[in-house]
């Protein structure tokens, strides 16, 4: 396989009051170019954390993040500040400025890259028109709907042609109907674009309708990871199989057949 994201025993803990939380005990983790590889865990199994390390917003304690040419862990402040403009990231609760536009949002990206004014407005404007928000684009965030503020998250993460999508739980807040069609935006960059991106989740209706791969999360370890299908058909890890009892269990069809036994 040709890997583009090398993660190699990358092990995070924490050092709180109330102790030590050991958080990532050795993650080892192989990522296609051009893939969407979902990594999927219970609440507080570590999957922020692992994401961030990536773009390294949290630092790890051990071991390497390699994304194409370059090893991120490696990097001094300057060099990762240019290869962060590569990595893109959207969040649960979109992490928007809302004193700005949704065109300074999706500019902000560019100022910091030290782009001109003239460049910033034309990438703006076409990045609006990707997300299907270019009659927002004087709008304040309070003015959005949960749905057009994650567009507007997706079109900021985009603003500097990242090579990666980091998305940390980007529909868990919205409805399932604004979910898929979020979800449609990112497989339609996916393949637009050609951009790798990484999803993590606890849903896994999200990783069912987007993933290529999937990784499971499991006490600060990779329990098991393969193709969404290998995993849903036959998962391994007690995670994976408890995700896909859950989800066995809530799905509408299982309960209208239970119903019709009555
Ligand atoms: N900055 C921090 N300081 C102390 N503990 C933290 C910090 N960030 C996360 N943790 C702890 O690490 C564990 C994993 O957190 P997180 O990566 O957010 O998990 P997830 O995203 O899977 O819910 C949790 O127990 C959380 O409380
Ligand atoms: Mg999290």
């Amino acid at each position: 396989m040709d890997a583009f994201i090398t993660i190699q025993n990358l092990s995070k803990t924490f050092h709180s009051h109330d102790g030590d939380v050991e958080v990532l005990k050795g993650v080892n983790l192989e990522i296609e170019k051009g893939d969407i590889f979902g990594i999927v865990g219970f609440s507080g199994a570590g999957k922020s954390t692992l994401l961030r390390c990536l773009n390294r917003m949290e630092t790890p304690d051990s071991g390497t993040v390699r994304i194409g040419e370059h090893e991120i862990t490696a990097l001094d402040k300057k060099s990762l500040n240019h290869h962060r403009q590569k990595i893109g990231m959207i969040f649960q609760h979109f992490n928007l400025f809302d004193s700005r536009t949704v065109f300074q949002n999706i500019a902000y990206p560019l100022e910091i890259a030290g782009k001109k004014r003239s460049e910033i407005r034309s990438r703006v404007n076409e990045i609006l028109e990707l997300v299907e928000l270019s009659d927002k684009a004087k709008c304040y965030p309070g003015q959005l709907s949960g749905g057009q503020k994650q567009r507007v998250g997706v079109a900021r993460a985009l603003a500097n042609e990242p090579d990666v999508l980091l998305s940390d739980e980007a529909t868990s807040a919205l409805d399932p109907q604004t979910t898929l069609s979020v979800l449609e935006l990112l497989k339609n960059i996916n393949k637009r674009l050609g951009l790798t991106i990484v999803l993590i989740t606890h849903e896994l209706e999200v990783v069912k309708y987007v993933c290529n791969n999937v990784a499971v999360l499991e006490d600060g370890q990779i329990a098991e990871k393969g193709s969404v299908r290998e995993i849903f058909l036959n998962p391994v890890s007690d995670t994976a199989k408890l995700f896909v009892k859950i989800n066995r269990d809530f799905a509408a069809d299982s309960w209208v057949k239970e119903g019709e036994g009555i």
